[in-house]
Protein backbone atom coordinates (compact mmCIF):
# COMPACT_ATOMS: atom_id res chain seq x y z
CA UNK A 1 0.00 0.00 0.00
CA UNK A 2 1.59 3.31 -1.17
CA UNK A 3 1.84 5.67 2.36
CA UNK A 4 0.63 8.41 0.63
CA UNK A 5 -2.81 6.56 0.43
CA UNK A 6 -2.89 6.89 4.44
CA UNK A 7 -2.23 10.57 4.70
CA UNK A 8 -5.55 13.23 4.48
CA UNK A 9 -6.21 14.17 1.12
CA UNK A 10 -5.75 17.83 1.85
CA UNK A 11 -2.33 17.30 2.73
CA UNK A 12 -1.23 15.72 -0.62
CA UNK A 13 -2.57 18.44 -2.65
CA UNK A 14 -1.58 20.64 -0.34
CA UNK A 15 1.14 23.65 -1.91
CA UNK A 16 4.01 24.14 -0.28
CA UNK A 17 5.91 27.27 0.80
CA UNK A 18 8.84 28.54 -0.33
CA UNK A 19 10.74 30.99 1.83
CA UNK A 20 13.39 33.07 0.57
CA UNK A 21 16.69 31.28 0.24
CA UNK A 22 18.98 31.23 3.06
CA UNK A 23 22.40 32.46 2.22
CA UNK A 24 23.70 29.13 3.37
CA UNK A 25 22.01 27.29 0.59
CA UNK A 26 22.78 29.80 -1.92
CA UNK A 27 26.85 29.50 -0.94
CA UNK A 28 26.68 25.29 -1.36
CA UNK A 29 24.26 25.88 -4.38
CA UNK A 30 26.53 28.38 -6.81
CA UNK A 31 30.02 27.81 -4.82
CA UNK A 32 29.92 31.02 -3.62
CA UNK A 33 31.42 32.88 -0.04
CA UNK A 34 28.90 32.81 1.93
CA UNK A 35 30.41 35.89 3.20
CA UNK A 36 29.99 37.75 0.44
CA UNK A 37 26.49 37.11 -0.21
CA UNK A 38 23.65 39.21 0.82
CA UNK A 39 20.22 38.70 1.28
CA UNK A 40 17.23 40.89 0.57
CA UNK A 41 14.83 38.20 0.00
CA UNK A 42 12.33 37.86 3.42
CA UNK A 43 11.85 40.95 4.66
CA UNK A 44 14.46 40.90 7.90
CA UNK A 45 15.62 43.91 9.51
CA UNK A 46 19.18 44.40 7.88
CA UNK A 47 20.54 46.15 11.20
CA UNK A 48 19.75 43.01 12.94
CA UNK A 49 18.10 42.71 16.61
CA UNK A 50 18.69 45.78 19.10
CA UNK A 51 21.58 45.39 21.12
CA UNK A 52 19.42 44.91 24.42
CA UNK A 53 17.48 42.17 22.66
CA UNK A 54 20.73 40.43 22.18
CA UNK A 55 22.25 40.78 25.61
CA UNK A 56 18.52 39.44 26.98
CA UNK A 57 19.17 36.58 24.57
CA UNK A 58 22.62 35.78 25.82
CA UNK A 59 21.48 36.05 29.80
CA UNK A 60 18.03 33.41 28.87
CA UNK A 61 20.59 31.35 27.48
CA UNK A 62 22.44 30.44 30.87
CA UNK A 63 18.99 28.57 31.73
CA UNK A 64 18.34 26.48 28.44
CA UNK A 65 18.22 23.49 30.90
CA UNK A 66 14.60 24.81 31.67
CA UNK A 67 11.56 25.02 29.56
CA UNK A 68 10.31 27.84 29.05
CA UNK A 69 7.21 29.80 30.88
CA UNK A 70 4.78 27.94 28.56
CA UNK A 71 2.04 31.02 29.51
CA UNK A 72 4.88 33.96 28.47
CA UNK A 73 3.78 35.82 31.46
CA UNK A 74 6.40 38.39 31.25
CA UNK A 75 6.17 39.11 28.27
CA UNK A 76 2.48 39.17 27.98
CA UNK A 77 2.48 41.55 30.91
CA UNK A 78 4.72 44.09 29.15
CA UNK A 79 2.58 43.53 26.09
CA UNK A 80 -0.43 44.62 28.19
CA UNK A 81 1.23 47.96 29.10
CA UNK A 82 2.43 48.77 25.82
CA UNK A 83 -1.41 48.14 24.18
CA UNK A 84 -3.01 49.54 27.14
CA UNK A 85 -5.05 46.06 27.08
CA UNK A 86 -5.03 43.47 29.33
CA UNK A 87 -2.54 40.28 29.42
CA UNK A 88 -5.40 38.10 29.27
CA UNK A 89 -5.74 39.82 25.68
CA UNK A 90 -2.35 38.03 23.82
CA UNK A 91 -1.43 34.80 22.68
CA UNK A 92 2.07 34.43 21.60
CA UNK A 93 3.47 32.40 18.89
CA UNK A 94 6.33 30.89 17.57
CA UNK A 95 6.24 33.69 14.81
CA UNK A 96 2.59 34.82 13.70
CA UNK A 97 2.54 31.69 11.14
CA UNK A 98 1.87 30.24 14.07
CA UNK A 99 -1.17 31.91 15.56
CA UNK A 100 -2.59 32.34 11.78
CA UNK A 101 -2.25 28.02 11.76
CA UNK A 102 -3.71 28.51 15.64
CA UNK A 103 -6.66 30.51 13.73
CA UNK A 104 -7.39 27.73 11.43
CA UNK A 105 -7.25 25.00 13.91
CA UNK A 106 -9.87 27.30 15.88
CA UNK A 107 -12.30 28.36 13.10
CA UNK A 108 -12.16 26.50 9.77
CA UNK A 109 -13.85 23.32 8.78
CA UNK A 110 -14.41 22.18 5.08
CA UNK A 111 -17.45 24.06 3.71
CA UNK A 112 -16.28 27.45 5.09
CA UNK A 113 -14.98 29.85 3.16
CA UNK A 114 -12.04 32.22 3.72
CA UNK A 115 -11.63 35.91 2.17
CA UNK A 116 -8.44 37.11 0.87
CA UNK A 117 -6.27 39.59 -0.80
CA UNK A 118 -4.90 38.20 -4.43
CA UNK A 119 -1.76 38.26 -4.52
CA UNK A 120 -1.45 38.28 -0.47
CA UNK A 121 0.87 36.82 2.42
CA UNK A 122 0.17 33.42 0.78
CA UNK A 123 0.29 31.77 4.42
CA UNK A 124 -3.70 32.52 4.64
CA UNK A 125 -4.26 30.29 1.58
CA UNK A 126 -2.00 27.59 3.16
CA UNK A 127 -3.62 27.75 6.29
CA UNK A 128 -7.17 27.53 4.53
CA UNK A 129 -6.47 24.94 2.54
CA UNK A 130 -5.09 22.70 5.53
CA UNK A 131 -8.10 22.59 6.96
CA UNK A 132 -10.18 21.77 3.88
CA UNK A 133 -11.95 25.11 3.78
CA UNK A 134 -12.43 27.27 0.40
CA UNK A 135 -9.84 30.01 -0.40
CA UNK A 136 -11.91 32.78 -1.83
CA UNK A 137 -9.52 35.35 -3.30
CA UNK A 138 -10.60 38.67 -4.05
CA UNK A 139 -8.04 40.44 -6.84
CA UNK A 140 -5.97 43.49 -5.55
CA UNK A 141 -6.78 46.85 -6.76
CA UNK A 142 -3.92 49.58 -7.64
CA UNK A 143 -1.60 46.85 -5.88
CA UNK A 144 -3.78 47.14 -2.67
CA UNK A 145 -6.87 45.15 -0.73
CA UNK A 146 -9.60 46.05 -2.52
CA UNK A 147 -11.86 46.31 0.47
CA UNK A 148 -15.28 47.23 -1.44
CA UNK A 149 -14.54 44.31 -3.11
CA UNK A 150 -13.65 42.13 -0.04
CA UNK A 151 -16.63 43.09 1.67
CA UNK A 152 -19.08 42.20 -1.02
CA UNK A 153 -17.01 38.75 -1.83
CA UNK A 154 -18.28 37.47 2.18
CA UNK A 155 -21.02 34.96 1.97
CA UNK A 156 -23.00 33.39 5.04
CA UNK A 157 -20.08 30.42 4.66
CA UNK A 158 -17.28 32.97 4.86
CA UNK A 159 -15.70 32.13 8.60
CA UNK A 160 -12.39 34.31 8.37
CA UNK A 161 -11.20 37.69 6.31
CA UNK A 162 -7.78 38.29 6.13
CA UNK A 163 -6.28 41.85 5.45
CA UNK A 164 -2.46 42.59 5.92
CA UNK A 165 -1.87 46.50 6.04
CA UNK A 166 1.30 46.84 4.72
CA UNK A 167 0.46 43.76 2.05
CA UNK A 168 3.41 41.63 1.31
CA UNK A 169 4.41 41.24 -1.46
CA UNK A 170 2.91 44.60 -2.53
CA UNK A 171 4.07 46.96 0.27
CA UNK A 172 0.73 48.63 -0.07
CA UNK A 173 -1.07 50.13 2.75
CA UNK A 174 -4.61 50.86 3.28
CA UNK A 175 -5.83 54.02 5.01
CA UNK A 176 -6.62 53.65 8.69
CA UNK A 177 -10.31 54.88 7.85
CA UNK A 178 -11.04 52.83 5.11
CA UNK A 179 -9.40 49.54 7.65
CA UNK A 180 -12.00 50.58 10.22
CA UNK A 181 -15.03 51.35 8.47
CA UNK A 182 -14.27 47.66 6.72
CA UNK A 183 -13.84 45.59 10.07
CA UNK A 184 -16.95 47.81 11.37
CA UNK A 185 -18.78 46.57 8.58
CA UNK A 186 -18.34 42.63 8.50
CA UNK A 187 -21.25 41.02 9.83
CA UNK A 188 -20.96 39.05 13.20
CA UNK A 189 -20.62 35.54 12.39
CA UNK A 190 -17.16 36.38 10.54
CA UNK A 191 -13.66 36.86 12.09
CA UNK A 192 -11.10 39.73 11.25
CA UNK A 193 -7.42 38.36 11.00
CA UNK A 194 -5.47 41.91 10.61
CA UNK A 195 -2.22 41.39 9.91
CA UNK A 196 0.44 43.96 10.98
CA UNK A 197 3.63 42.48 10.55
CA UNK A 198 4.65 45.54 8.82
CA UNK A 199 2.80 48.21 10.80
CA UNK A 200 5.88 49.86 12.34
CA UNK A 201 7.28 51.07 9.44
CA UNK A 202 3.21 52.77 8.50
CA UNK A 203 2.96 56.49 10.19
CA UNK A 204 -0.60 56.26 10.36
CA UNK A 205 -1.84 52.59 11.21
CA UNK A 206 -5.33 51.69 12.47
CA UNK A 207 -5.98 51.14 15.71
CA UNK A 208 -8.59 48.69 16.00
CA UNK A 209 -8.30 48.32 19.66
CA UNK A 210 -11.72 50.28 20.15
CA UNK A 211 -13.71 47.60 18.18
CA UNK A 212 -12.29 44.91 20.07
CA UNK A 213 -13.49 46.54 23.07
CA UNK A 214 -17.03 47.18 21.41
CA UNK A 215 -16.56 43.16 20.67
CA UNK A 216 -16.37 42.80 16.91
CA UNK A 217 -14.54 39.49 16.20
CA UNK A 218 -10.90 40.70 15.63
CA UNK A 219 -7.48 39.21 16.09
CA UNK A 220 -4.18 42.03 15.07
CA UNK A 221 -1.79 40.17 14.94
CA UNK A 222 2.07 41.76 15.12
CA UNK A 223 5.88 39.80 15.15
CA UNK A 224 9.37 40.45 16.43
CA UNK A 225 10.49 39.06 13.08
CA UNK A 226 10.23 42.42 10.77
CA UNK A 227 11.61 45.95 12.72
CA UNK A 228 12.72 44.08 15.94
CA UNK A 229 14.73 42.07 13.99
CA UNK A 230 14.45 38.64 14.99
CA UNK A 231 13.44 36.90 13.18
CA UNK A 232 15.52 33.81 14.00
CA UNK A 233 14.09 33.27 17.32
CA UNK A 234 10.35 33.19 16.26
CA UNK A 235 8.01 35.31 18.08
CA UNK A 236 4.74 36.87 17.03
CA UNK A 237 1.56 37.95 19.08
CA UNK A 238 -2.56 37.95 18.66
CA UNK A 239 -4.19 40.84 20.64
CA UNK A 240 -8.24 40.53 20.79
CA UNK A 241 -11.04 39.97 22.73
CA UNK A 242 -10.28 37.46 25.42
CA UNK A 243 -12.31 34.93 24.69
CA UNK A 244 -10.62 35.05 21.10
CA UNK A 245 -7.45 34.40 23.13
CA UNK A 246 -8.90 31.81 25.28
CA UNK A 247 -10.07 29.53 22.21
CA UNK A 248 -6.74 29.59 20.67
CA UNK A 249 -5.12 29.24 24.07
CA UNK A 250 -6.57 25.70 23.63
CA UNK A 251 -5.20 24.54 20.59
CA UNK A 252 -1.57 25.80 21.26
CA UNK A 253 1.57 23.81 22.34
CA UNK A 254 2.52 23.63 25.74
CA UNK A 255 5.65 25.32 25.18
CA UNK A 256 5.33 26.97 21.88
CA UNK A 257 7.53 29.95 22.46
CA UNK A 258 11.12 29.59 23.28
CA UNK A 259 12.54 31.30 26.37
CA UNK A 260 15.40 33.00 24.47
CA UNK A 261 12.81 34.04 22.12
CA UNK A 262 10.54 35.35 24.69
CA UNK A 263 13.52 37.22 26.66
CA UNK A 264 14.65 38.89 23.38
CA UNK A 265 11.49 40.13 22.67
CA UNK A 266 10.17 41.66 25.76
CA UNK A 267 14.38 43.62 25.95
CA UNK A 268 13.69 44.71 22.53
CA UNK A 269 9.99 46.14 23.44
CA UNK A 270 12.32 48.47 25.73
CA UNK A 271 14.58 49.96 22.90
CA UNK A 272 12.18 52.67 21.50
CA UNK A 273 15.09 54.67 20.25
CA UNK A 274 16.58 51.39 18.14
CA UNK A 275 13.42 50.98 16.34
CA UNK A 276 13.52 54.90 15.81
CA UNK A 277 16.40 54.58 13.71
CA UNK A 278 15.31 51.25 12.42
CA UNK A 279 12.25 53.11 10.81
CA UNK A 280 14.38 56.32 9.96
CA UNK A 281 17.16 54.18 7.85
CA UNK A 282 14.34 52.23 6.35
CA UNK A 283 13.08 55.16 5.04
CA UNK A 284 16.00 56.73 3.81
CA UNK A 285 17.01 52.85 2.10
CA UNK A 286 13.43 53.18 0.47
CA UNK A 287 14.56 56.14 -1.17
CA UNK A 288 17.32 55.25 -1.83
CA UNK A 289 16.45 52.20 -3.56
CA UNK A 290 13.42 54.01 -5.61
CA UNK A 291 15.49 56.81 -7.12
CA UNK A 292 18.08 53.96 -8.04
CA UNK A 293 15.47 51.77 -9.69
CA UNK A 294 14.02 54.81 -11.11
CA UNK A 295 17.72 55.69 -12.71
CA UNK A 296 17.86 52.21 -14.42
CA UNK A 297 14.30 52.75 -15.54
CA UNK A 298 12.94 49.72 -13.34
CA UNK A 299 9.42 50.71 -12.17
CA UNK A 300 8.49 49.98 -8.22
CA UNK A 301 4.86 49.69 -6.44
CA UNK A 302 5.15 52.87 -4.09
CA UNK A 303 5.68 50.65 -0.47
CA UNK A 304 4.61 51.48 2.94
CA UNK A 305 7.09 48.72 4.44
CA UNK A 306 10.57 47.91 4.34
CA UNK A 307 10.39 46.14 0.55
CA UNK A 308 9.03 46.63 -2.72
CA UNK A 309 7.93 45.18 -5.92
CA UNK A 310 10.50 46.23 -8.76
CA UNK A 311 9.09 45.38 -12.68
CA UNK A 312 12.28 43.76 -13.92
CA UNK A 313 10.65 42.19 -16.62
CA UNK A 314 11.45 38.58 -16.37
CA UNK A 315 11.60 38.20 -12.42
CA UNK A 316 12.75 34.38 -12.23
CA UNK A 317 15.41 35.61 -14.60
CA UNK A 318 16.99 38.72 -13.02
CA UNK A 319 15.80 36.79 -9.59
CA UNK A 320 18.94 33.86 -11.00
CA UNK A 321 21.20 36.63 -12.28
CA UNK A 322 21.18 38.66 -8.95
CA UNK A 323 21.54 35.43 -7.00
CA UNK A 324 24.44 33.94 -9.02
CA UNK A 325 26.36 37.58 -8.28
CA UNK A 326 25.29 37.17 -4.46
CA UNK A 327 22.47 38.69 -3.88
CA UNK A 328 19.21 37.40 -3.02
CA UNK A 329 15.97 38.64 -3.65
CA UNK A 330 12.54 36.80 -3.70
CA UNK A 331 11.01 35.86 -7.33
CA UNK A 332 6.73 36.46 -7.15
CA UNK A 333 5.90 34.61 -10.37
CA UNK A 334 4.43 32.66 -7.26
CA UNK A 335 2.33 35.34 -6.62
CA UNK A 336 0.83 35.97 -9.87
CA UNK A 337 3.64 39.13 -10.62
CA UNK A 338 6.03 36.87 -12.96
CA UNK A 339 7.48 40.44 -13.86
CA UNK A 340 8.49 41.64 -10.90
CA UNK A 341 11.00 41.11 -7.96
CA UNK A 342 10.67 41.81 -4.37
CA UNK A 343 13.18 43.46 -2.80
CA UNK A 344 13.74 43.90 1.06
CA UNK A 345 15.48 47.45 2.45
CA UNK A 346 18.45 46.67 3.17
CA UNK A 347 21.42 48.77 4.53
CA UNK A 348 22.86 51.61 2.57
CA UNK A 349 25.75 49.35 0.98
CA UNK A 350 23.60 46.50 0.63
CA UNK A 351 21.21 48.55 -1.74
CA UNK A 352 24.10 50.00 -3.38
CA UNK A 353 25.57 46.57 -4.09
CA UNK A 354 21.90 45.93 -5.20
CA UNK A 355 21.62 48.48 -7.44
CA UNK A 356 25.06 47.82 -9.21
CA UNK A 357 24.58 44.23 -10.33
CA UNK A 358 20.89 45.03 -11.55
CA UNK A 359 22.21 47.37 -13.64
CA UNK A 360 25.43 44.96 -14.94
CA UNK A 361 22.76 42.52 -15.36
CA UNK A 362 20.19 44.89 -17.00
CA UNK A 363 23.26 46.17 -19.48
CA UNK A 364 22.05 48.04 -22.29
CA UNK A 365 18.52 47.63 -21.38
CA UNK A 366 18.90 50.15 -17.95
CA UNK A 367 18.03 53.71 -19.19
CA UNK A 368 20.47 55.92 -17.17
CA UNK A 369 24.01 54.66 -15.55
CA UNK A 370 23.85 53.76 -11.70
CA UNK A 371 24.95 56.84 -9.39
CA UNK A 372 25.92 55.35 -5.85
C1 LIG B 1 2.26 39.71 6.12
C2 LIG B 1 3.04 38.75 6.96
N1 LIG B 1 2.44 38.18 8.01
C3 LIG B 1 3.09 37.30 8.79
C4 LIG B 1 4.39 36.94 8.54
C5 LIG B 1 5.03 35.91 9.42
O1 LIG B 1 5.98 36.41 10.26
P1 LIG B 1 6.55 35.58 11.47
O2 LIG B 1 5.98 34.19 11.45
O3 LIG B 1 8.01 35.58 11.29
O4 LIG B 1 6.09 36.32 12.70
C6 LIG B 1 5.06 37.49 7.45
C7 LIG B 1 6.44 37.10 7.15
O5 LIG B 1 7.03 37.42 6.17
C8 LIG B 1 4.36 38.42 6.64
O6 LIG B 1 4.93 38.97 5.56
Amino acid sequence: MELSSLANPSVLSQPVYEPGKPIDDVARELGLDPSGIIKLASNENPFGPSPRALAAAHAALEHGQLYPDGGCYALRQRLAREWSLGPEQFVVGNGSNEILELVGHVFLRPGNEVVMGAPAFVVYKLVTLLFGARVVEVPLRDFAHDLDAMAAAVTERTKLVFVASPNNPTGTANTADDLVRFARGLPDHVVLVFDEAYAEYVDSAPDLRPLIAEGRKILCLRTFSKIHGLAALRVGYGYGSPELIRLLGRVRQPFNVNAIGQAAALAALDDAPFIAQCRHDNRAGMRQLEEGLARLGVPTVSSAANFLLAQVGDGAEAFAALQRRGVIVRPVASYGLPFYIRITVGTREQNERLLAELATWLGPRARGRVVT
